[in-house]
């Protein structure tokens, strides 16, 4: 299924919140209260994961009935992935590494991608081909707010969106930084809340989400 709309631009995304929720979904029940809840809380851009069989029909779901959400595609890993994100309905796709191959299918199809780089060599590569909006990951692991710092030097014209490792509390650091526009983070989406389908616990902690703000 693809929605009657126009692809948007990645930065676009930067604009409805300060956290992306990277979503892990095992049941396909689970998926529209999910996205329900956490709209609810202010956070309406939904990465939904690749990576339980489920996941596909989750986005599918979500894409259909909750219109009020911006539902993309994380952990694509491939041409088809990508494919197949566009068909079931998701905005925008998000990969944890940036391949050739990927980002110019992604431009070729029209979904529009935000891809991962964990190095100068990586943000060249997909700068090279037109992507100025880029994950940064495995954010924590990969050097953290020094190496965002050190990007910055060299890629003025390159932005930011750390995800791995970030919590509540180390939010607030990386979103002061000039080149970070938004973060991601699995802490809005617990799986055992999940599993306990506790939706508030998902709009409390989607709620204090969206009033994270940069602090240096
Ligand atoms: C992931 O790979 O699941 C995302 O980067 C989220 O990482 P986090 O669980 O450390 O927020």
């Amino acid at each position: 299924m693809q929605l009657d709309v126009k692809p948007m631009n990645t930065l676009d995304l930067v604009t409805h919140g300060p956290v992306i929720p990277v979503i892990v979904l095992q049941r396909v029940a689970d998926a529209v209260p999910l996205a329900r809840a956490l709209v609810a809380g202010g956070v309406k851009v939904l990465e939904v994961t690749l990576r339980t069989a489920v996941a596909l029909d989750c986005m599918r779901a979500i894409a259909q009935q909750v219109p009020e959400a911006l539902v993309g595609a994380g952990t694509i890993r491939s041409v088809d992935d990508a494919k197949a994100a566009l068909d079931a309905g998701c905005r925008f796709g998000v990969s944890p590494g940036y391949t050739r191959d990927i980002g110019l299918a992604c431009q070729r199809i029209g979904l529009p991608l935000l891809p991962g780089v964990a190095s100068a060599s990586e943000v060249m590569a997909a700068n090279a081909d037109g992507y100025s909006f880029l994950k940064f990951f495995p954010a924590t692991a990969a050097g953290g707010i020094p190496m965002l710092k050190a990007l910055a030097g060299p890629f003025t014209d390159v932005v930011f969106c750390p995800t791995g490792g970030i919590t509540p509390e180390t939010a607030p650091q990386f979103l002061a930084l000039p080149n970070v526009k938004v973060c991601g983070g699995s802490w809005l989406t617990p799986q055992d809340a999940v599993e306990a389908q506790d939706w508030e616990r998902i709009t409390r902690l989607a709620r204090a989400a969206s009033a994270l703000r940069g602090v240096a």
